[in-house]
């Protein structure tokens, strides 16, 4: 099954959102396999954004990014990537719409609550960079067949 990394941001654990956003995917009906509240490394974060190096945001993100705790998670469901990214909404949270995270949840484009995977590749390379197979924790929710037309 696809699965993706997102990461709840120092904004949106410091703003008290973990609860709300983690609900908002378990509604979905996606699968929580990976979980861990963490402080940021400099190392980890220019890692994980380096194909925003050059930019000109870039040291001010990776600041950001290490300036609290963050909740990484991976999470797993048909269309993951993709869907998750529509729910997570547009970058800039004044461009995002109501009902997605950053639509409801955010205003400034450097305090935009939430990040996930934006392709396959990156999903993958994501996952890999921040957790550890022996963290992640395959299982089948008891709702499986209400979810996936089999
Ligand atoms: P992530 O899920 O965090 O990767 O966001 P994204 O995929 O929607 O956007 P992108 O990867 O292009 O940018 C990564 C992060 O850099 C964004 O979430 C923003 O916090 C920040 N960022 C992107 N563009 C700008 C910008 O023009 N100005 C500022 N200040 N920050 C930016
Ligand atoms: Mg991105």
């Amino acid at each position: 099954m696809e699965r993706t990394f997102l990461a709840i941001k120092p904004d949106g654990v410091q703003r008290g959102l973990v609860g709300t956003i983690i609900q908002r995917f378990e509604q979905k009906g996606y699968t929580l396999v990976g979980l861990k509240l963490m402080r940021v490394s400099r190392e980890l974060a220019e890692q994980h954004y380096s194909e925003h190096k050059d930019k000109p945001f870039f040291a001010g993100l990776v600041n950001f990014i290490t300036s609290g705790p963050v909740v990484a998670m991976v999470w797993e469901g048909r269309g993951v990537i993709a869907n998750a990214r529509k729910l997570i909404g547009a970058t800039n949270p004044l461009n995002a719409e109501p009902g997605t995270l950053r639509g409801d949840f955010a205003v400034d484009v450097g305090r935009n609550v939430i990040h996930g995977s934006d392709s396959p590749e990156n999903a993958e390379r994501e996952i890999n960079l921040w957790f550890q197979t022996q963290e992640l924790v395959p299982w089948e929710p008891a709702f499986t067949s209400w979810v996936y037309e089999m």
